[in-house]
């Protein structure tokens, strides 16, 4: 009895006080202080300000700042710009921590927990423009992004530039690779000082001489220019957008919302890896069941051709024959992999079909390759067909066939379709409302969109996509997942081709750390005969086979390729176990070392069974790294099937010697692991059995 008063009060006291908290949170307030926001574990914080009415961010790590005062905003074609002349019209903060679980990855169950301040401005005096900025604040990176609504009597947007800034306090050391040039994103990556940069692709990786690894990029991706960054002085990027043919960097509808720009901070290289923020950061599955998107294996009629052992236009040397496509279906039922890719497959090859003519057809297949036939032949064999869309940047002629191309894909069986988008710099032709023809970039908003159409009408007749000459991925797996994998680096084939694009020893030991925080890799690797003596004298792959081997583990994709000829697997049946044995799928991921373009360990566990594998990889020296084996299960006996690199191994004099070993060992045991230059080791960790 005595009581009930007392909580009573307590009561109505508690609910003034979150009262006054609601307001201090979620009530407008015009002020001009500086609004600051840490994330859950108080490990960063991001202070927002408007200075002189310009909206700015800034960025520190346990008090250190990571990035300086920066500014933030829109140039627009008409109508006022979003670039200054504002005031704060609102904030609210709001704190997240969910878990949610990816229906295939590098990691089953990813942690969102992060803390969000949104903040609404309005243009002073008379003005009428709004803008809001949402941050995220994770404990290992920060997020943000720009909320544009109607307004000025329109419900249309032109950006003429964006003005984000990522002011950095020092000069730091980075891996890159440049901007605006004509292939792409198919270049050796370059270690300077960010002094050294002019225009770079994101993701772009810091190394301070504090010990804090930084990894600048972007987050959903699907209806905007794509973001490059220029140094614009000493220490300071700001954001280039790729343009459209006439001058406008992004247009759309308003309200609009800009993919968000993201900024990964670990005190470790390979903290950048176990780090999610960009997954989290895009939006939830939008295509609901999705059983039939599949992770797995796959060989192909691919390298032959890189090799100039056949074409992919047809005559004598054609390499999708009938004939051939049925000894790579036998390999693949017989080795235990689910798919095979064609390539050349399609009437359109012959000529030049690298210049946007458009000359392909996704449906008609060369009169020697029984495509019918093939599909109902792999089908008994227990493997499907992977389709191959190489658009050569025909792009008016590729979306005209998008569906009927699906379509037939579905009809028959194929799964999963690699697409290809081989065209170059500012080259994608593009016929615009007055029947004109008008030359887009690769990297544009054009391809942005088109890109999306492409994955929203494959998944249409559930089919996966792998592309080549992608846009650079920015996490949209998380929405689409048949999304799988892209290239959007110097890949196998730049080892194929020789000359001074071909990839050094320490590439492989830069990607993961730069290209691959943006999402999956296909890479293709798995060439054992690294020499290729017969085929391209002058030309060889930079490793040692074993290294091939640990690339699937290194590499992360969720659709992997057997990339090398049957023949050659089948000389070597002994490494190439490891190959049938790899899984591309995965419950946990952890990088158990690493230091960029120098070497890297990583260790991950099978999604589908108790076996985890451990790829280890070094650039052209040779060093003994440690594997802790503490993640294993406590107190269980694992086998380990140990592929290294054998006595005298050595990526340029000696590059087959293997040795092939199993072990005892359980969570105590260090491996000790013996790379040699241009080395490897792989390792299947599995519980033992009786
Ligand atoms: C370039 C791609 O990266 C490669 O994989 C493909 O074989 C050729 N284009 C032809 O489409």
């Amino acid at each position: 009895m005595k009581c009930a008063p007392m909580s009573k009060s307590f009561t109505l006291l508690t609910r003034r006080a979150v009262a006054v908290l609601v307001a201090m949170q979620f009530v407008a307030a015009v002020h001009a202080e500086p609004i600051e926001i840490a994330s859950p574990g108080n490990v960063l914080k991001v202070t927002f300000e408007l200075k002189d009415g310009t909206p700015t961010y800034s960025v520190t790590r346990k008090g250190v700042a990571v990035i300086n005062s920066s500014k933030l905003g829109f140039k627009l074609k008409s109508g006022e710009s979003l670039d200054g002349g504002f005031q704060v019209a609102s904030s609210k903060t709001q704190k997240v921590d969910t878990t949610w679980t990816q229906p295939w990855g590098e990691q089953k169950d990813i942690r969102d927990h992060h803390n969000q301040l949104r903040v609404v401005l309005e243009g002073t005096g008379e003005s009428s423009k709004r803008m809001a900025i949402v941050f995220r604040v994770f404990d290992d990176g920060v997020g943000f992004r720009y909320l544009i609504p109607k307004q000025g009597g329109t419900d249309s947007i032109e950006i003429t530039d964006e003005l984000t800034q990522f002011v950095f306090p020092e000069d730091h050391r980075c891996w890159w690779i440049p901007a605006f040039e004509s292939n792409r994103y198919e270049y050796r990556y370059t270690d300077s000082p960010l002094s050294k940069t002019d225009k770079v692709h994101t993701p772009i990786t810091f190394e301070t001489k504090s010990g804090l690894y930084i990894s600048l990029h972007e987050a959903a991706l699907t209806d905007f220019s794509s973001m490059a960054l220029k140094r614009t002085g000493g220490t300071t990027f700001e954001a280039e957008l790729y343009p459209w043919s006439d001058g406008v960097k992004s247009r759309g509808s308003l309200p609009m919302k800009s993919p968000w720009r993201t900024i990964q901070i670990n005190d470790s290289p390979g903290g950048l890896i176990e780090n999610y923020l960009i997954l989290n950061l895009n939006e939830p599955n939008k295509l609901g069941d999705v059983s039939w998107v599949k992770p797995g294996k796959y060989v192909g009629i691919w390298w032959e051709m890189h090799l100039g052992v056949s074409s992919w236009s047809s005559g004598a040397k054609h390499g999708a024959t009938t004939k051939n496509t049925k000894r790579y279906i036998d390999f693949a039922a017989k080795n235990g992999f689910d798919g095979v890719l064609v390539e050349g497959w399609n009437v359109g090859w012959d000529g030049d079909w690298m210049h946007g003519e458009g000359n392909f057809s996704f449906t008609k297949p060369y009169p020697d390759y029984d495509l019918n036939a093939l599909a109902a032949y792999a089908k008994e064999k227990g493997v499907h067909l992977v389709g191959h869309h190489e658009t050569g940047c025909g792009i008016e002629n590729y979306d005209r066939q998008l569906d009927d191309a699906f379509a037939l894909c579905k009809k028959l069986g194929i799964r999963a379709v690699k697409s290809g988008y081989v065209g170059f710099g500012q080259g994608i032709n593009r016929t615009d409302a007055n029947g004109k023809q008008q030359k887009e970039w690769h990297h544009g908003q054009y391809m942005v969109r088109h890109y999306r159409r492409v994955v929203e009408a494959s998944a249409k007749y559930d089919v996966m996509l792998i592309a080549h000459e992608p846009i650079k991925d920015t996490g949209i797996r998380r929405t689409y997942p048949n999304m799988m994998s892209r290239e959007g680096a110097n890949g196998q084939e730049y080892n194929a081709w020789g000359g001074d694009k071909s990839n050094l020893p320490d590439h492989t030991t830069i990607l993961p750390f730069t290209r691959m925080l943006a999402g999956p890799m296909d890479f293709t690797p798995g060439i054992f005969d690294v020499l290729f003596e017969k085929e391209q004298p002058d030309n060889r792959v930079r490793t040692t086979i074993t290294k091939q081997l640990a690339l699937y583990v290194v590499l992360y994709s969720p659709l992997q390729m057997a990339a090398d000829l049957p023949q050659n697997y089948e000389a070597k049946p002994e490494a190439f176990q490891f190959i049938k044995d790899v899984v591309t799928d995965w419950e946990f991921t952890k990088v158990l070392n690493g230091k960029i373009g120098d070497y890297i360990t990583i260790a991950r566990k099978d999604r589908n069974s108790d076996a985890w594998f451990i790829g280890s990889i070094t650039d052209e020296n040779s060093r003994t790294l440690e594997a802790d084996l503490s993640f294993l299960d406590a107190g269980r006996k694992y086998v380990a099937e140990i592929y290294r690199d054998g006595e005298g191994a050595d990526w340029d004099k000696n590059p087959y010697a293997i040795v092939i070993e199993s072990k005892p060992v359980n969570s105590t045991t260090k491996l000790q692991l013996k790379l040699a230059p241009g080395g490897g080791t792989a390792i299947r960790l599995r519980p033992e059995t009786k």
